[in-house]
């Protein structure tokens, strides 16, 4: 058996920055699941996760990012070498023991780090700006009884149309239509302190998360790349800041780096939502989510929770749409490899809860990953 590990317990978002970090020590037993032969894998994949998080903390206060070694933790990169070690069949199953097993690690590095007596324990605990966020990301569905958090840039629009669709206000889910992010949807915000309450302690409650540096490309090349209203309202000022010679711009040409810089400087609560952390997004120790769903398993995920809340067998998770221009991995190369490896460091801590909360490894940055 392993060793006590330690899991690293970071102070509360609104806090963070690297050196209000707060360390804090817990103590947590590895558990080992699976069938027969499968027991050893879960164990080491748990181990790898708590390793990986104390990694984080470590390299948080020795700045030293780059040489720390967090395991893969997603199955879906295709980096573990299980995969490639036996039949089909053999690895499907330990896939699937694989997402219980980090499934099973969120849940308990949440419940550590949240049990932590400074943290928030019901949204009731959160300052009125964070709970205003949070309520204004909570969708309310009192026919099927669930709430939604969303977060942008992961897949919420395709669950934003869901809730149309049970609520009968839109026919079906692949309407071509642009979607209209208000009009038709109830969040929580809407309602009364009773009527939150109830819907909180008896709904089932999910979110859907997304690798942090993943979201945060996503949302940049949407918006600079296409959004015009973007490019204006926060473009135009982030070449300003952050340019030597601006010159003229219209904010369409920002660049990663810049767009990082500007994060870098931004506070996390009056971010915008689409790069806005989803720990401030959707305060997961405030409020206990019964499921949290990954972008990497977008499909099987939404059809679980579609199931779940009963809802009519015709309706699935919508296809991706046809312009959707995916965030891949040789794309997630490209842009962190051409961006100052100090930048990236610098801006992890602002991140720091969505990487460990939601088991997330850090950004492969090393010349090694680089060079490839
Ligand atoms: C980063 O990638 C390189 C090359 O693929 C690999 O050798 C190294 O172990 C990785 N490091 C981390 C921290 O994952
Ligand atoms: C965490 O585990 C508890 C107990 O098994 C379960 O009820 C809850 O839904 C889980 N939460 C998540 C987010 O998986």
């Amino acid at each position: 058996m392993f060793p006590q590990p330690l899991i690293p317990v970071v102070a509360r978002g609104s806090e963070m920055g690297g050196s209000s970090v707060r360390r804090a020590t817990v103590s947590a037993r590895t558990r080992s699941r699976g069938r027969g032969g499968t027991v050893l894998l879960p164990s080491m994949l748990t181990f790898g996760v708590i390793v990986a998080s104390s990694g984080l903390l470590l390299m948080i206060e020795k700045g030293i990012l780059a040489e720390v070694k967090p395991p893969p933790l997603h199955p879906s990169r295709g980096e573990l070498s299980w995969r490639n070690a036996g039949r089909a069949r053999v690895a499907s199953e330990q896939e699937d023991v694989g997402y219980q097993v980090l499934q099973d690690t969120r849940n308990r590095t949440i419940r550590t780090m949240c049990g932590q007596k400074n943290m928030p324990h019901s949204v009731w605990d959160l300052s009125a700006s964070q709970r205003r966020t949070a309520l204004k990301h909570i969708l309310v569905s009192d026919k099927h009884r669930f709430l939604y958090c969303y977060v942008p840039k992961v897949a919420c629009s395709n669950w934003k149309r869901i809730l149309k669709v049970l609520d009968g206000v839109l026919e079906n889910v692949d309407v071509k239509l642009k979607m209209d992010h208000k009009r038709d949807l109830v969040f929580l915000s809407d309602m009364k302190p009773d009527e939150i309450r109830y819907r909180l302690k008896h709904y089932f409650k999910f979110i859907f998360v997304r690798d942090p540096m993943e979201r945060l490309l996503s949302a940049y090349r949407n918006k600079f790349g296409e959004i015009k209203e973007y490019q204006l309202k926060y473009g135009v000022e982030i070449v300003k800041r952050y340019r030597k010679n601006p010159g003229k711009t219209t904010g369409d040409d920002v660049t990663f780096s810049e767009f990082l810089q500007y994060l870098l400087d931004e506070e996390v609560e009056r971010m915008n939502e689409h790069w806005m952390p989803i720990y401030n997004l959707c305060q997961p120790c405030a409020i206990r989510y019964d499921f949290i769903g990954s972008y990497e398993r977008l499909n099987e995920d939404a059809s679980y929770v579609l199931e779940r809340v009963q809802a009519p067998s015709y309706i699935r998770f919508p296809e991706r749409q046809s312009w959707y221009k995916p965030v891949t991995p040789q794309t997630l190369h490209y842009y962190l490899c051409n961006t100052p490896r100090g930048l990236i460091k610098e801006l992890l801590p602002k991140y720091i809860l969505d990487f460990s909360l939601f088991a997330y490894p850090l950004p492969n940055v090393t010349s090694e990953f680089c060079r490839q």
